[in-house]
């Protein structure tokens, strides 16, 4: 999307209390398509994106609470622990520019926290989702004005003009460790393309998983609980149940666990026996154990994540972890010959 795209400004009831509600229309891939692509492939792979259906968010909210899964109690803690340091690093007036409008918690700790934040805006494809939590959010926060952008933040963004009203210092936030979902390649893509949004001067606070000991990340990925399964196998049912696909729900099973040559967590549904979806009148059929690749979430030491952001076009301004070293808080700034 260029700067010269008309944007086109929401102005229906429930965005009221928003001081901007931007659609940029993106495009919107279909899980048929994406799912027939995926099951053609070799090796089988489904894009995570797929795991938040209605279903999917709730069971990943459960992950969040169980014992196992670390990074979303522990990148609170930080934004509790470091808050005055993180507000002291960034400084006052700044427009907060949210990659995902995903946990409210983080965003209301960090706004808390910060000096005078002259406005928070909001990135989301899920319009609807995006219209909801930012409502809820203004009404709470009625002394930082909120905006909203309708978006894929993972193909880039512009900030609408009427942003410019908010501030004009910026700081990109990422948390949760989203940025572990995209391949090396693409984050650092990512990071490339945010310097240009977010500008001179501009900051970014990204939380990014550690690299860690193989038994903490298999468990975070196979809670004993079984929610991680259940999340990874809710995909089969999306399949049946939305694109009419016939399968086994119960012939494959979940299988998660740290590569650590490739520095990541894999999920995988892998097959029980022999195994066939049928989908669109196509027979993809699976050997015992054969596997469909559902998720890579990269782990980085931080000097491996600084380096990649200066690769990126940042300058590493500042670094909070836990006296763990499960979690990681990065704050950027984007270089001044970026
Ligand atoms: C959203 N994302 C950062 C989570 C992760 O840890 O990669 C998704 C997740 N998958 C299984 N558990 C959590």
């Amino acid at each position: 999307m260029t700067a010269d795209t008309i944007f086109e400004t929401d102005t229906a009831p429930s965005a009221a209390d928003l001081a901007f509600f931007v659609d940029q229309k993106p495009a919107l891939a279909t899980f048929l398509d994406d799912a027939l692509t995926g099951l053609s492939a070799e090796p089988k792979q489904i894009a995570p994106k797929y795991f938040y259906d209605e279903r999917g968010s709730e069971l990943f909210d459960q992950i969040c609470q169980t014992p196992e899964y670390y990074p979303t109690r522990t990148e609170l803690g930080l934004l509790d622990r470091h808050g005055a340091d993180i507000a002291a690093a960034v400084g006052p007036d700044c427009l907060v520019v949210e990659y995902g409008a995903g946990s409210s918690l983080k965003i209301r700790r960090l706004l808390g926290a910060l000096d005078a934040p002259a406005g928070y805006v909001a990135v989301d494809i899920s319009r609807d989702y995006l219209r909801a939590q930012m409502s809820g959010l203004a009404r709470d926060l009625p002394s930082v004005p909120v905006g909203a952008i309708c978006a894929d933040f993972t193909k880039g963004f512009d900030l609408p003009p009427e942003s410019a009203a908010l501030g004009s210092r910026r700081l990109g936030f990422l948390p949760g460790s989203t940025i572990g979902n995209f391949t090396p390649d693409d984050a650092q893509a990512l990071l490339a393309r945010s310097t240009k949004l977010l500008g001179k001067g501009g900051l970014f606070l990204i939380g990014v998983d550690l690299k860690k000991s193989k038994q903490i990340l298999d468990a975070a990925y196979d809670d004993g609980q079984g929610v991680t399964a259940a999340f990874n196998l809710n995909l089969l049912k999306r399949m049946r149940t939305e694109l009419g696909a016939e399968l086994d729900e119960h012939g494959f099973e979940h299988v998660a666990f740290y590569n650590r040559e490739q520095g990541r967590v894999e999920m995988h549904l892998e097959a029980k026996g022999e195994q066939t979806i049928s989908l669109e009148g196509q027979d993809f059929t699976f050997s015992d154990g054969e596997r469909i690749h559902t998720e890579s979430s990269y782990k980085y030491a931080p000097e491996e994540f600084a380096e990649m952001a200066q690769r990126a076009g940042f300058e590493p301004k500042a670094l909070w972890t836990d006296p763990d070293g499960l979690f990681s808080l990065h704050l950027l700034e984007v270089a001044v010959n970026a």
